[in-house]
């Protein structure tokens, strides 16, 4: 539904909700959408070997087969730590590698994560880069908007970490002005109460197709599902049980109702994600002897890979980890992690839908090969299921 412009006369701010043909619309249309979690950095959650690259080139392959494969939503992560601190060398820019990822794709969304916070980027940095790029992408980039959680990446940009409600409150002034400054026909100025930029005649032309572009947050905690209510379109929620299926299964559903009523009372309306990492072979059992040898293979405490993890973080999205209430999962990636045959794969997913989830943004442990299995034997049977059209 359209915002309201404040300035008397002014045009409805609208978003790509509002608009039937959106690439948004368009994918939300889908029993459960379907999306790909990229890595742009090394990831080693384990030693047993993967194809899996950091590379452009090997996401760009895999974004383009997910688009031919029909996934609504390509996604990839972004994190600013020091040296020593990712799992390998090599990690690539969301917002750039994402970016491009648009001039070699055709239909499928391209969500770039973006630390609207740091430097302070000016918003008519992110207003001018957001609308180039939702126009070489037709409509189909848009930012996962994330205010940085660990206190080692805000001390990288010279301050310290913001307190956490405080960080929702600061970005939700700079979504406000992003908004007019994507949807005003007139110049915009705007003096920041909580960023300490302003805009004198802001204006950005050309306008987004679809109003805005697309956005997303990624959270746990009341500020940022208040905040996400209000601004996004997706909503990138986490088990409040942790990774097990079954403690995702019991606790979702309370906690998607609680973010979907908050934007049905302010009039809008979101569409939840998650992202469970898929590990499915032929048969059970088979699926479970893949699940053991990453497992046998994870880092060892006192290693390097296994200290990356370990930065101060006050994100609430996590916390489900390690919860005695409920049962945990095997710490193989993902969110909550989905193993099983094909069939258990399908089983499992209708699981998460009747538990509110509108999207899966899938993790593999070996992406290019466990891409082409979904493909070959679970897609069908989602398609079977009524999952998809
Ligand atoms: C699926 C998912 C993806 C995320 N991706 C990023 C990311 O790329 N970079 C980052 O700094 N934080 C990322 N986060 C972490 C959120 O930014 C973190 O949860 C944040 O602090 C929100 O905190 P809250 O849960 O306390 O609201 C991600 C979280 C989720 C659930």
């Amino acid at each position: 539904m359209a915002v309201t412009a404040v300035r008397d006369g002014g045009p409805a701010l609208r978003t790509p909700s509002d608009f039937s043909d959106s690439p948004l619309s368009r994918a939300v249309r889908q029993p459960l959408m379907l999306g790909l979690f990229l890595n742009l950095q090394d990831i080693n959650f384990s030693s047993l070997p993967t194809s899996n690259s950091w590379t452009f080139d090997y996401n760009a392959e895999l974004v383009k087969r997910a688009d031919e494969l029909g996934f609504e939503i390509a996604f990839s992560r972004t994190q600013w730590l020091p040296k020593g601190g990712y799992d390998g060398d090599a990690s690539l820019d969301s917002f750039i590698a994402l970016g491009a990822m648009a001039a070699i794709t055709k239909n499928i969304l391209l969500i770039s994560t973006i630390h609207v916070l740091y430097g302070p980027l000016h918003p008519l940095h992110l207003a001018k880069y957001g609308a180039t790029l939702d126009h070489i992408a037709k409509g189909r980039w848009g930012i996962n908007i994330v205010t940085g959680h660990r206190a080692v990446e805000h001390e990288m940009f010279g301050w310290q970490r913001i307190e956490h409600d405080k960080r929702y409150d600061m970005a939700a002034e700079l979504f406000d002005v992003l908004h007019h400054l994507w949807g005003e026909t007139e110049n915009y100025s705007y003096q920041g109460r909580l960023n300490p930029w302003s805009v004198n005649n802001g204006w950005i032309t050309p306008k987004p197709l679809y109003g805005r572009p697309t956005l997303v947050t990624a959270t746990g905690s009341p500020a940022g599902m208040d905040f996400a209510a209000r601004h996004s379109d997706l909503v990138f929620v986490t088990s409040p049980g942790g990774a097990h299926i079954d403690s995702a299964l019991e606790t979702l559903p309370a906690h998607i109702r609680a973010v979907k009523d908050r934007a049905n009372a302010l009039g809008r309306d979101v569409k939840t994600i998650i992202n469970p990492i898929i590990v499915s072979r032929d048969t059970e059992a088979e699926a479970i002897a893949y699940a053991d040898a990453i497992e046998a293979g994870r880092p060892q405490p006192g290693t390097r890979a296994f200290a990356t993890n370990n930065y101060d973080s006050d994100a609430h999205a996590w916390r489900g980890r390690g919860d005695a209430r409920h049962k945990q999962g095997r710490n193989l990636g993902g969110n909550i992690e989905i193993i099983g045959s094909p069939e258990q794969v399908v089983e499992q997913l209708i699981g998460l839908k009747k538990a509110g989830i509108d999207g899966v943004q899938l993790n593999f442990y070996d992406f290019r090969e466990d891409l082409e299995y979904f493909a070959e034997r679970i897609l069908p049977l989602m398609k079977q299921a009524g999952l998809r059209l």
